[in-house]
């Protein structure tokens, strides 16, 4: 893979009305000497899905490319075991498909499947999933109807090309990535050539199994989550 290092300007895209954008992460230093495989259930340790789980919870949307849709089938749901606690509310479900067709099985909350020429299957209960266009890979049109839909909070989780995307277009509040790692250094470089970026505001800390890196405003959206509350 070939991505140019850019510098992620960290902005709140004030042009357009769109939600405030939160990528989170996780992934492992390949150097390691006990290399995981590379998806998030494995890589995660506990702590840091509990801190995923809070921040599901926060959040309106939830968000994954068609690939990892298809390939992992998340739930994409805040889970008692995983917070220790029952949540207080779930949010909706968003899928950036492209032209992946989907399979989209009914949930107790909205999905929306953004696509362009792709087609999603399975929704028997039509009423709870919206499907909204997109022209290439452009995140404006869909990140504005997201917002006139009432969300103004998206969660990214993934996968990488989606996040790659974001990045790219200047879609990005807040960054977090959860890297297990020997070194803070390691992790650092790590989270920065994985997704492509550089942070000019990055904070770091060991954090359960591994570091948490952060990037942005995490108290623009009133994230108590930030470094400060994650140890
Ligand atoms: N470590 C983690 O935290 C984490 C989190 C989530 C997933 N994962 C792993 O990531 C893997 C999948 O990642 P992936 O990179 O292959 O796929 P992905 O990012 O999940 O999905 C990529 C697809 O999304 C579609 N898409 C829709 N809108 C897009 C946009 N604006 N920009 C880019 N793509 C867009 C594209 O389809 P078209 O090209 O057809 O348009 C593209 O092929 C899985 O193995 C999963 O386990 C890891």
């Amino acid at each position: 893979m070939s991505y140019a290092c850019i510098t992620c300007c960290l902005i709140l895209v004030t042009a357009m009305l769109c939600p405030f954008i939160h990528i989170n992460f996780a992934m492992q230093d390949a150097t390691l000497l006990q290399p995981l495989s590379l998806d998030a259930g494995n890589v995660s340790c506990g702590a840091d899905w509990q801190r995923v789980h809070r921040l599901r919870e926060r959040y309106d949307a939830i968000a994954v490319g068609g690939r990892t849709w298809n390939l992992d089938q998340p739930r994409l749901t805040v889970r008692a075991e995983r917070l220790g606690r029952e949540p207080k509310r779930q949010p909706v479900r968003v899928i950036f498909a492209g032209s992946q067709p989907c399979a989209i099985q009914p949930a107790s909350v909205q999905t929306f499947v953004i696509g362009n020429g792709g087609f999603f299957e399975g929704c028997d209960h039509a009423s709870d999933t919206v499907s909204l266009p997109m022209q290439g890979h452009d995140l404006r049109q869909p990140l504005q109807a997201l917002y006139r839909h009432g969300v103004r909070s998206l969660l990214v989780e993934g996968g990488r090309t989606l996040l790659h995307s974001f990045f790219r277009q200047g879609f990005a509040d807040v960054v977090t990535v959860f890297v297990r790692a020997s070194s803070v250094d390691s992790a650092v470089q790590a989270a920065c050539a994985e997704l492509g970026v550089t942070f000019a505001d990055l904070r770091a800390k060991p954090f359960g199994e591994g570091f948490l890196l952060e990037a942005g405003r995490a108290h623009a959206h009133g994230l108590r989550e930030g470094l400060e509350q994650a140890s």
